[in-house]
């Protein structure tokens, strides 16, 4: 199975059903941090909840869609990154991504969303990655400012949450921005 290596003691690697059990851990162990900004994490609850959630995205990966990595740092299950779409008909994709705090501040996800890039743009050919997030979840947007990513406007109550309707802060990086910042 691939990995990639992120720092000295963290990696990312394909996040599967078999593994539903661990993320469901570390779902529940971190749900007070994700909840406010992931309406799904309260969804997996358990191993069955965690296992249909993960089963969800390796259909995705078999029909070349979504597709669901996990952050593991000294052998322990912190956080992921996702393809939350992945279209190659319209040549897009979308990225989303969760860390538990304690292994914050080191830039694993910003490593862990490039690597992604990197595959969508180089290996695909896809032209355009997405970010999506909450105008007031700073942290997420300073990921995708932190890609290079152009922050493009907000879609006003365009998310239906936490018993309301929220706006979604749209951020994008075209194939030919990543290429110039990433190749020489
Ligand atoms: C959004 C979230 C994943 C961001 O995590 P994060 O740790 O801030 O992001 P990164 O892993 O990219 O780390 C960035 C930090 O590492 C630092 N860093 C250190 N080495 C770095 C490197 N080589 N590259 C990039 N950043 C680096 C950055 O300066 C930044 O520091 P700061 O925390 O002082 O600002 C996290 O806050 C989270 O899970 N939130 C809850 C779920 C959520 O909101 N998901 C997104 C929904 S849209």
């Amino acid at each position: 199975m691939f990995s990639h290596a992120l720092d000295d003691t963290a990696e990312l690697r394909p996040l599967e059903p078999w593994r539903a059990t661990e993320f469901a851990g570390a779902v529940t162990a971190d749900l007070d941090n994700l909840k406010p900004w992931l309406p799904w994490a309260e969804t997996v609850l358990d191993t069955d909840s965690a296992r249909a959630w993960l089963q969800v995205f390796a259909d995705g990966t078999a029909a070349d869609g979504r597709r669901i990595y996990g952050i593991w740092d000294a052998g322990k299950l912190v956080g992921g990154t996702m393809f939350r779409v992945f279209d190659e008909r319209f040549s897009s994709c979308e990225i989303g991504v969760w860390l538990s705090p304690v292994a914050g501040g080191r830039g694993l996800i910003t490593k862990a969303a490039n690597h992604m890039i990197a595959w969508a743009v180089e290996d695909r050919g896809i032209h355009r990655v997405e970010w999506r997030c909450e105008p007031a979840n700073t942290r997420s947007s300073a990921v995708a400012k932190r890609l290079g990513m152009t922050r493009e406007g907000v879609l006003r109550g365009a998310f239906p949450t936490r018993g309301t309707h929220v706006d979604v802060e749209v951020w994008s990086l075209l194939a030919n921005e990543w290429r110039a910042a990433h190749l020489t």
